[in-house]
Formats: structure tokens, sequence, C-alpha cells
């Protein structure tokens, strides 16, 4: 969204912009900027898998390169996001804030992998507020990155592993649910591989204020109906939602 102060700022770019470049290197940028910045506030798209895993049950133990080292971050930890295209510095200060933990894979003093673990509440587009409410000892992990240059190498699928396993130490959850945009089969790879299994399809339809959401389930396994009704009541909180009971022929990533 793009609020009153950002506008004057936006014009007085574009001014300078026309001054130094000229009309038609001005109007570039500004479809440019339209196209990143306008069109996802004016019409999304959007579809999620949703996958969980349940952490009392036998799980594949990935492990990682031995030459890398894994923390849980802390404020102190922040500027090394700077080096992965991670969520930026004020809102990693926001999650830390709220209880969300951080974990970083270093390797030569840099960070080379980041991932968030959230509970309570779970970042989420579909929702009008931008949060669902997870149910009683189910955490989100989120917003995993690996830096290009390390990437098929495992980190993330044994982050996972290490991440399941510190929750079930400190005894914070019993089970994770997660969401992945269904065109990225890297992570959907990483989640299946560590033991993850996805019981719903989220489609978001959003033109200007309006929004439609649908969910169909994706697994025929009666232990994930529980979760499935529980993400189509959390999302039909917040918008009108189509659920579908059908259940399609399972889709390989
Ligand atoms: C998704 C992501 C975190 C996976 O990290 P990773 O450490 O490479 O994961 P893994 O090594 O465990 O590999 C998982 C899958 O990534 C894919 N992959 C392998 N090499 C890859 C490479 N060089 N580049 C991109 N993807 C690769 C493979 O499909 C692999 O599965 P496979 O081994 O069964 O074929 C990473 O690709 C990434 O940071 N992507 C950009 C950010 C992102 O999309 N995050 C997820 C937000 S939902």
């Amino acid at each position: 969204m793009i609020v009153g102060g950002e506008w004057l700022g936006l014009l007085s770019k574009f001014v300078s912009s026309l001054i130094q470049r000229g009309i038609r290197a001005t109007a570039a940028r500004a479809m440019m900027w339209a196209r990143i910045r306008l069109l996802p506030v004016l019409w999304l798209r959007e579809v999620h898998a949703w996958s969980t895993a349940d952490l009392a049950v036998e799980r594949p133990r990935l492990l990682l390169p031995g030459t890398l080292s894994v923390v849980r971050g802390d404020l102190a930890h922040l500027p090394l996001l700077g080096s992965l295209d991670a969520v930026a510095l004020p809102e990693a200060a926001a999650r830390l804030a709220r209880g969300a933990q951080l974990w970083l894979v270093l390797h030569e003093g840099r960070a080379v992998y980041s991932g968030w673990v959230f509970h309570g509440q779970a970042p989420t587009v579909a929702a009008r507020t931008g949060w669902l409410h997870l149910p009683p000892r189910v955490a989100n992990p989120e917003d995993m990155v690996t830096a290009p240059d390390y990437r098929g190498r495992g980190l993330a699928s044994a982050m996972y592993t290490r991440i399941f396993d510190d929750l079930e130490e400190r005894n914070l959850a019993d089970r994770v649910v997660g969401k992945v945009p269904l065109g990225n089969t890297a992570n959907r790879r990483a989640l299946i591989k560590s033991g993850w299994r996805e019981f719903a399809h989220v489609e978001l339809l959003r033109i200007g204020p309006w929004r439609r959401i649908r969910v169909h389930p994706v697994s025929a396994d009666r232990s994930l109906t529980q979760l499935f009704e529980w993400l189509s009541t959390e999302l039909a909180s917040h918008v009108g939602v189509a659920m579908s009971r059908s259940v399609p022929a399972p889709e390989k990533p």
C-alpha cells in the first residue's frame, strides 16, 4: 500500500527523473514501477500449497554439511540477513519482538540460510489482517531462504529436521503447518524430503478491495481433515471462502 507521504516522494523522484533522464526513460521506469508496486495492489492471484508434519511420527533425519554452523538468531544477528534475499530488517526486528524464532546457517562469517518459526499466529497474505490464528501447539516455519550459491546442497531440507528437533526438545509444538506458492518446486521438494505432507491448496484472487478464496483438500487422509477444517474456518473468518470437498488426483512437485 502506498501511503500519503510516499506519493509526494514519488512525485519529486518523477520530476527529477524527467530532468535527468528525459521523457522516454522516465516513462519506461514508471511503467516498471507500476508493474511491480501498483499491479499487485490492484490485482493478485496466488495459489499456495499448505503442508503439515506431525513431529511425533517417524520422519527423515537430514543432516547439514559439517562445515556449517546453526544459530538461533537475535537482534545482534539481524545485519547478517543483509546478505540474503530475506525480510527487511525492520520487519525482522518486529518479528523477533512478537516472539518469532529466527534460524540462521553461517559459513565463513556470512549467513547462507535464514528461516523463521511463528507461534500463535502465522503470517498469511490471504488473511485480511495478514495473520491466521494457529491451533494450540502448532508452529509455523516460514520464509526459508538459502543463498543462491548454496542452493541444492540440502540446507533447507536439513534445517526443517533441525527446527522440528528443536520444537520437540523444547516441548514447543506437536505439529507444524506452512504454505508455499504452488510454483515453488524447490521448496515443495524440500518439504517432501523432510517429512511434510500437503493437505490443502488455497487460491486467493484479489481485485482491488474485492477478494475471493477457494480452499481445496489435496489429501484423502482423514487424519488431515481437522487441519483442513481449521484452515478453511480461519480463512472464512476473514472473507467468504468457497470450500471444495472433492480431493483431486495428487500432483507431484
Ligand atoms: C526454496 C529454497 C529455500 C530451497 O533451499 P535449498 O537449500 O536449495 O534446498 P535443498 O537443497 O534442500 O533442495 C530442495 C530442492 O531445491 C531444488 N534445487 C536443487 N538445486 C538447486 C539450485 N541450484 N537452485 C535452485 N533450486 C535447486 C531441487 O528441486 C531440490 O530438490 P531435490 O534435491 O529433490 O531435487 C531455496 O531455493 C530458496 O531460497 N529459494 C528462494 C526463496 C524461496 O522461495 N523460499 C521459500 C519461500 S516459501
